[in-house]
């Protein structure tokens, strides 16, 4: 047998009767929840955003149905802060933060939905071209709606087009999403059978982001093709508790 053939069992659903009283979880087993996103340092330079209230050009949601496609040419024009604030939280954006059945902790339900809302995603950002906003990378902070500045990289265009295994487009993007899963925070719950949901989890969160920055006529293409040791050393990931799973440059489009 091929040896990447047994990739497959990752597809399917590992789940039965017993999986939501396995005693054998960390949830179950009593163990504190892993917290809903890393702490912000108290000396860290924050961003602070607007509020994602701004109207889209095209607010009619078939329409962006309809026009959306993956887009890989973008203009040299910026993108506006109000436009990221706006697609960062359609991705991962808090609606309600609650607390956990017998106060164990958060809960948090956002513009994504996620497999028993356990939310496992870090959305980081390489900034290269927006208005107010430094170059750098950042991690986004749903619960506040802020922007986290981490550090700079030098060279980062050749350094995110090699990460991208060479697609020019990523590296001279305007802005780069990235979504970094923590697989514990599926695992503390669902041990073995968080891992397929997780990943569906991250398309849903894409999906949101083709359909705001459509609604913006803005540009942008899902990348699942990359490089996950350069991804994940760019960010200073430690790929193994948080790695890169999925990323995706933004632009503005011809036309538009
Ligand atoms: C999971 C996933 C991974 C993808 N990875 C890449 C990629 O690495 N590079 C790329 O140019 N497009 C990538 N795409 C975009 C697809 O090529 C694109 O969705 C497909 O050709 C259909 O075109 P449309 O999105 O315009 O409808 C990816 C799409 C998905 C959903």
């Amino acid at each position: 047998m091929k040896e990447w053939l047994k990739n497959r069992e990752l597809m399917k659903s590992h789940f039965d009767s017993k999986s939501f009283a396995d005693e054998e979880s960390d949830q179950n087993m009593g163990v504190k929840p892993p917290a809903v996103e890393i702490e912000t340092p108290d000396n860290a330079t924050v961003i602070p955003l607007p509020e994602p209230g701004l109207v889209p050009a095209k607010s009619d949601i078939s329409r962006c149905i309809l026009e959306r496609r993956s887009r890989r040419k973008y203009t040299d024009e910026v993108i506006s802060i109000e436009e990221l604030s706006y697609m960062l939280w359609a991705t991962q954006g808090v609606k309600k933060a609650i607390p956990a059945y017998g106060n164990t902790g958060t809960v948090t339900i956002r513009t994504v939905p996620s497999a028993g809302a356990r939310h496992p995603f870090e959305t980081y950002l390489a900034v290269n071209h927006v208005t107010g906003i430094e170059q750098g990378i950042y991690r986004y902070s749903s619960l506040n709606h802020n922007l986290v500045f981490l550090f700079n990289v030098t060279e980062v265009q050749d350094k995110l087009t090699k990460a991208a295994v060479g697609q020019s487009f990523v590296g001279s993007a305007p802005v780069v999403f990235f979504w970094a899963c923590k697989p514990y925070l599926g695992e503390w719950r669902y041990k073995g059978e968080s891992h397929k949901a997780m990943l569906l989890d991250a398309g849903h969160v894409c999906q949101n982001l083709y359909l705001a920055a459509e609604s913006l006529s803005l540009g942008t293409v899902a990348i699942a093709a990359y490089s996950q040791e350069r991804v994940d050393d760019l960010l200073k990931l430690d790929g193994k508790d948080e790695f890169v799973v999925y990323l995706a440059p933004v632009g503005r489009i011809e036309n538009s």
